[in-house]
């Protein structure tokens, strides 16, 4: 019985050195804050949205198939990311490879829980209608999927809700979807998971929105937004923090009590990118405002926002915006904007008053909708036949896709480095050059997975606008079910 003792060992050995790898992050006045060190976090982000908005559907997700996030997750950290935002889920598919593999990655995950399939998202022109019971099954599915991963930084509650053809009562709305959120979250997770709001840049009414979100209200605190995610793509090619707006948005944001990063970014109106708003963004003058962001988007779609292009067979073509990308990155100064900063992590929130909103039209009261009817029973008792989420061992090493350069020349022995506890992936951690010298990680050897790169989503078929999700496809939705695979699956 000994050789399958130390087996059992080995495979326990296996899953604790998979087990923990990041260490989960909180908010702490208007920064992101590591709970172990308290170091500053900032987000060094991708858009991860293989396919576009229509690369989604009951079957598949971007975070469903783990030969294509060990792909993509190795290729991340050779750029030198530390956070993916994902926009549409399916809570009853298995995603337990993809987040334990960007968790081994050091990589952070921030996640809408909103789908464009029918209850699933608040119609912005008449969200009554939408803020139903049948819509939490999705809201606090994505919850339940997702809570026990540590690399788990928040939850986006909604994303361009807000907008001029929103209904004057969409913000109570929204907010009632984060109280809802994080009451859940306190009573089913075993921590505080952030939720926050992303935003349209309209500038007319974001601080409004901003204003709306952060504020506290003494008989509602759970309804305050934990962070606040702006889309923004005023830095075109070659500008300066003055040419660009950004001085206007940091001036903007330098009273804000919550952390505020752009949840996209990367405007491509000057082709190819060189990303020289990172340099500002991570720079002394943003750096008390923002708290980083995430370029928008990982990979080739029709709307031209791509870092890497995907071929049919899953292989990869690494494009010269992700060279760039990743010249910006080795640039910064990763200790400087990890320095913890007490001024910021003690800056507290104002009460909500109507003179938080400035223009008429935005609503400017707190009184926000009930729930629906079965919601405070979930809160209570847990969402009914719910996916339960858990960490899978993760093994590293040598993807099973080719990955070629912009030049056509094949980037050889790209591997996923699976990170100690609580590391985080950094800039040049793994440097640039992994076609040269690149030390072979240690006995873990190959990849996990077979080589099913059949499988290969991300084909670049659908336009979708750079603010993704509004134009909502009619698709209908059967009777959600497989709930319970999840579960089998571990048995
Ligand atoms: C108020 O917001 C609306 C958009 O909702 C905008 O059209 C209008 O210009 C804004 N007014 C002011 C004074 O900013
Ligand atoms: C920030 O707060 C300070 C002090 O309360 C105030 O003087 C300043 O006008 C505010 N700035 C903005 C942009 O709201
Ligand atoms: C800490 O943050 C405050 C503003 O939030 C800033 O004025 C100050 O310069 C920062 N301190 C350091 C050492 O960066
Ligand atoms: C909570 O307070 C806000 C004002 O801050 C008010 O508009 C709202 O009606 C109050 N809600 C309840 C349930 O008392
Ligand atoms: C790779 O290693 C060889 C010999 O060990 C060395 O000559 C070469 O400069 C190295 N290349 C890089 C990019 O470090």
């Amino acid at each position: 019985m000994v050789a399958s003792y130390s087996g059992l060992l080995t495979a326990i050995c296996a899953l604790a050195g998979s087990a923990a790898a990041v260490t989960p992050l909180k908010v702490q006045g208007k920064d992101f804050v590591n709970s172990k060190t308290g170091d500053r976090f900032q987000i060094l982000g991708v858009d991860y949205q293989p396919g576009g908005s229509s690369g989604f559907s009951k079957d598949s997700d971007p975070l469903s198939d783990g030969d294509i996030c060990m792909r993509d997750a190795a290729l991340m950290q050779r750029l030198g990311v530390n956070t993916i935002r994902v926009y549409n889920l399916e809570p009853s598919l298995d995603h337990n490879k993809c987040a334990s593999i960007f968790n081994a990655a050091g990589i952070y995950m921030i996640l809408d829980v909103n789908s464009p399939l029918t209850n699933g998202y608040l119609d912005r022109s008449a969200p009554w209608t939408t803020y139903t019971n049948a819509y939490y099954k999705q809201v606090f599915g994505v919850v339940e999927a997702f809570k026990t991963f540590d690399n788990v930084l928040g939850f986006f509650a909604g994303n361009e809700v807000i907008n001029e053809e929103a209904t004057r009562l969409a913000p109570a709305y929204v907010r009632a979807v984060i109280r809802d959120m994080k009451d859940y979250i306190a009573k089913q997770a075993d921590r505080a998971i952030p939720v926050g709001y992303s935003a349209a840049d309209v500038r007319e009414i974001l601080m409004d929105t901003s204003n709306y979100f952060e504020c506290d209200m003494k008989n509602s605190t759970s309804s305050r937004a934990d962070f606040f995610g702006l889309n923004s793509y005023s830095w075109c090619g070659d500008a300066s923090y003055k040419s660009s707006g950004y001085d206007v948005l940091t001036q903007d944001f330098s009273n804000a009590s919550l952390p505020v990063f752009f949840s996209e970014y990367g405007c491509n109106a000057v082709k190819p990118r060189i990303f020289t708003e990172v340099q500002s963004l991570y720079g002394e003058e943003m750096t008390q405002a923002f708290s980083g962001g995430l370029v928008y988007e990982w990979t080739q779609e029709e709307n031209e926002f791509g870092l890497v292009k995907i071929e049919d067979d899953g292989s990869v073509e690494t494009l010269v915006d992700y060279d760039n990308l990743q010249k910006q990155f080795n640039k910064l100064d990763i200790s400087r904007i990890s320095a913890s900063n007490d001024t910021q992590t003690s800056v507290t929130p104002p009460t909500c008053d109507p003179s938080l909103i400035t223009n008429s039209t935005f609503y400017n009261a707190w009184n926000l909708p009930e729930a629906p009817s079965k919601v405070s029973d979930y809160i209570k008792n847990g969402l009914p036949h719910k996916p339960v989420g858990s960490l899978v061992p993760v093994t590293g090493g040598k993807i099973s896709q080719k990955v070629v350069d912009h030049n056509g020349n094949e980037i050889k022995n790209v591997e996923l480095k699976v990170l100690a506890n609580d590391a985080v992936n950094t800039p040049s951690a793994l440097n640039a050059d992994t076609s040269s010298n690149s030390s072979t990680s240690s006995a873990t050897g190959s990849a996990s997975g077979t080589n099913t790169a059949s499988s290969a989503s991300g084909t670049a078929t659908k336009t979708n606008a750079a603010s993704s999700l509004n134009g909502f496809p009619a698709v209908t939705l059967g009777g959600l079910s497989g709930f319970f695979m999840l579960l089998a699956s571990l048995l």
